[in-house]
């Protein structure tokens, strides 16, 4: 595939730890082993598109150029969860002698929290064995579903969201590389929706250029990329709760679900919506704090797959009640 048909998550995937933007202490310590020839089994976890895999990647490049190949053993622990398979595929690639190069061979297990405990039992066991001419990153989302014993064996990092900075930057990089025109208020917007995941921001800005209908010229302006990421725009948020606050319970609710139809809004999205904007609201902490807790409730009912009718009303009876604590 050329480079120009592919996402630009892949396009722009960092070839060295420079390009690693955002999370420089992490970046620096490796590099440090790195220059002492002493790497530890590693662990790098964190929520997605915070360049996890990206700076093992940009590291075994650093570290073997053109032998990658025959150096590094990539497995993603999510494909095929069975021990066996990963036993397999470890002891084939670590017991290969190496007869034109030296040093450690590098094996990176992504997506460890995707394997059974079981598997993660068998795994610390295989990766004592082959320790000799063998080093492990094991990459995840959440370290708290590692078995502890494998946890033990490795240096750990965490891999915080990015920085909006971070994130900025480097869509600033893309869109120039691009040769995308962004309008400053949709910069914005596009960073602070994604949350420091910087998959997210570059598969929405990818999305927004291919909506344009002349990318050369057409500016991306924030609607856009409300449009694209699925999220409220700020008046219809406004709406919403413009409509909660002063009218009754019936025009509230077909205001709501009128917004929600027109802009394809589910329920999750306005609610995100909601506690991000909240901020913006001058009201009590008691308000706030029953807003909150109200809202998670609701939330964590939709995720069991509660009726969205029943769950819109109580939106609704949340915002209603909460602000009361105002008056
Ligand atoms: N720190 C970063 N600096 C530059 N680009 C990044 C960074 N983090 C992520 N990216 C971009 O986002 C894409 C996805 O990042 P990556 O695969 O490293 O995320 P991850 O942390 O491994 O996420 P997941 O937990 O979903 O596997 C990369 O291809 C790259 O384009
Ligand atoms: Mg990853």
């Amino acid at each position: 595939m050329s480079a120009e048909n592919l996402p630009w998550v892949e396009k722009y995937r960092p070839q060295c730890l420079d390009d690693v933007y955002g999370q420089t202490e992490t970046v620096g310590t490796i590099r440090k082993f790195a220059k002492e020839g002493r790497i530890p089994h590693l662990l790098f976890y964190g929520p997605p598109g915070s360049g996890k895999t990206s700076t093992i990647i940009a590291l075994a490049k650093e570290l073997y150029g053109k032998n990658y190949k025959n150096m590094v053993l990539e497995l993603n622990a999510s494909d095929d969860r069975g021990i066996d398979v990963v036993r397999d595929q470890i002891k084939n690639f670590a017991s290969t002698r190496q007869i034109f190069t030296t040093g450690f061979k590098l094996i990176i297990l992504d997506e460890a929290d995707a394997m059974t405990n079981v598997a993660q039992n068998a795994l610390r066991r295989v990766i004592e064995k082959f320790t000799k001419n063998t080093r492990f990153c094991i990459l995840a989302n959440y370290s708290n579903k590692l078995n502890p014993a494998l946890l033990s064996r490795c240096t750990r990092f965490r891999f915080a969201p990015l920085s909006n900075d971070a994130v900025r930057e480097r869509v600033e990089y893309v869109a120039k590389m691009e040769h995308l025109h962004i309008e400053a208020e949709a910069k914005d917007t596009l960073v602070s929706l994604s949350h420091g995941d910087m998959r997210k921001a570059l598969n929405v800005l990818q999305a927004c250029q291919s909506a344009l209908d002349n990318p050369g010229t057409d500016e991306i302006d924030s609607d856009m990329i409300y449009d694209c990421i699925g999220a409220p725009k700020p008046r219809s948020i406004e709406t919403i709760f413009d409509a909660i606050v002063k009218n009754d319970w019936a025009d509230a609710f077909s205001t709501m679900i009128k917004i929600r139809r027109v802009e394809g809004l589910a329920l999750i999205d306005l609610i995100n919506s909601f506690v991000d904007v909240l901020d913006k609201y001058e009201l009590k902490p008691a308000t706030k704090a029953k807003l909150l807790q109200g809202l998670a409730d609701i939330e964590y009912g939709i995720s069991k797959g509660g009726n969205d009718n029943i769950q819109s009303t109580a939106v609704i009876g949340c915002i209603k009640d909460a602000l009361e604590c105002e008056a």
